[in-house]
């Protein structure tokens, strides 16, 4: 049983889709990851880079989503068959929606871990669970904290539960609802908190780290970094912004939808690392990686401010926050293929999904504790997760959609659903059909040790690369020139 696409629900404000599709990209990719990795990658000349993956791929690969979702209305799976269908092609491309819908579910059974270690260390503030500690106790709380089955189960059981309460409650009532409260929000707290960090002393340290140019530290693995990252803050090829997509108005600019969001992502990274650094640098720390930089170092740094107790729960409360916007945007495509295609009531699906999800997140927490044996070709559940979903699905994903736009659909469906002028029109297509791809091979080629990709030294060869595909590929295919020579 399959509902009419015609009826589906639709995001009730003009702001419902770009605050919803904000709260999925905003999250602890853009809060702990991006400062951090923009640090680790070259400061300023990997922001550039991000920013240039972010237009080149992400913006194309993103509006490719939302029309998919919006002229399909359905979960991926059942947009994808439909425009597919549309162009007289066959469903087996929906395979794209079946992995885009693992994909998310997948990552969500990691990131409601590390979204657990977020709301644990809101209470640890809250309870005074932090007071007094020095380096080397913050180091074993949350070592600690890892190691109790029970206390991180506790705390990624509650985000389960968190997520499909507010999924369950429907687009509208919950999606739509909390994300409007959650996003302005975040926004505000992480504002004062980059008042506060004026005043502390680290402000012009974290301006120099965080855009100090420096070409000579532009790694080819930095490059990759960017680029990679670029899929993951937008929550690409994991159904999550393709399905919000299918609730979109149908005169609702994709263009410009997806410009906002995309704006929004990169400002509230960039204003997250404005709101970190600061505060690290005031303290005399030095930024140090992952999980570790925001849960063991900044709860140090909140107790040797004033009302740092304070701002500490202002940040682990938007870091929460941010988690659980991005978490229900992950599960949006399997509760709505439930819906849709097995009749099931929109609790019943939301739970049941829960329930599936508890059990492989639970694994995933094991590898914390107990299961941090439990390792297959070095890498535990959790790594394998991370590793499968990002190094692989996200960018294969995207790969197909970007293809399937470019070469396979008819070119009246985008240009129909985009309806941008000739020329937008034609930079998008060369985008998908050319620039996306070719970027999105690269990674894969990284990805399978074929050879390291040293853009610093090799673009001129890729952009040789790139003009020659084009010109094949424009000169071969007939739908393009009617699109230039209409
Ligand atoms: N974009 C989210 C973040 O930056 C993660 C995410 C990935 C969300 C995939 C939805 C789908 O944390």
């Amino acid at each position: 049983m399959t509902t009419n696409p015609q009826s589906r629900t639709q995001w009730l404000g003009r702001w419902g889709f770009i605050l919803a599709a904000t709260g999925s990209a905003v999250g602890l990719g853009n809060i702990w990851k991006f400062p951090y990795i923009t640090g680790e990658f070259g400061g300023g000349a990997f922001v550039l880079v991000y920013l240039a993956c972010i237009l080149a791929v992400g913006v194309p690969v993103m509006m490719t989503e939302i029309a998919l979702g919006r002229r399909g209305r359905g979960s991926p799976i059942d947009a994808i068959r439909r425009v597919v269908g549309e162009s007289g092609r066959g469903s087996a491309w929906s395979l794209l929606g079946w992995m885009a819908m693992l994909c998310g579910f997948l990552i969500l059974s990691f990131y409601v871990v590390v979204a657990g270690w977020s709301f644990s260390y809101l209470w640890k503030m809250l309870s005074g669970g932090l007071a007094g500690s020095s380096v080397e106790e913050m180091a074993a709380i949350f070592g600690a904290n890892n190691e109790s089955p029970l206390n991180l189960g506790f705390w990624s059981t509650l985000v389960t539960v968190a997520t499909m309460v507010i999924v369950g409650k429907g687009v509208q009532a919950g999606i739509e609802k909390s994300v409007s409260w959650m996003m302005p929000g975040m926004v505000v707290m992480l504002l004062v908190l980059i008042v506060y960090g004026m005043f502390s002393g680290g402000f012009g340290d974290a301006l120099r780290f965080l855009f100090s140019f420096d070409a000579g530290s532009l790694s080819s693995e930095g490059m990759l970094a960017a680029l990679g990252h670029a899929f993951f803050t937008l929550s690409l090829a994991s159904g999550a912004i393709l399905t919000y997509g299918s609730y979109l108005p149908a005169r609702a600019s994709i263009a410009r939808t997806t410009l906002t969001v995309a704006l929004a992502d990169t400002l509230v990274a960039l204003m997250a690392g404005l709101a970190i650094f600061p505060v690290i640098f005031a303290n005399g720390m030095s930024p140090s990686s992952g999980p570790g930089l925001i849960f063991m170092s900044l709860p140090l740094a909140f107790q040797a401010m004033p009302l740092g107790t304070l701002f500490g729960i202002l940040f682990f409360v938007m870091l929460s926050m941010a988690a659980l916007t991005s978490s229900i945007s992950m599960v949006e495509a399997t509760v709505s293929w439930l819906c849709d295609n097995k009749g099931f009531s929109r609790r019943t699906a939301s739970w049941g999904t829960g329930i599936v999800l508890w059990l492989v997140s639970t694994l995933a927490m094991l590898s914390f504790n107990v299961g941090a044996d439990w390792t297959l070709a070095g890498k535990h559940f959790f790594d394998w997760l991370d590793y499968l979903t990002a190094r692989w699905m996200m960018p294969l994903g995207g790969l197909g959609m970007v293809l399937l736009a470019g070469f396979v659909l008819k070119s009246e469906t985008f240009r129909e659903e985009l309806g941008l002028s000739a020329g937008w029109h034609a930079l998008w297509l060369f985008m998908v059909r050319y620039v996306s791809p070719l970027g999105i091979l690269v990674i894969f080629v990284d990805a399978l040790g074929i050879t390291r990709v040293d853009f610093a030294l090799h673009w001129p060869w890729l952009l040789a690369v790139l003009v020659v595909i084009t010109l094949v590929g424009e000169l071969t295919s007939p739908r393009l020139r009617r699109v230039l020579c209409p």
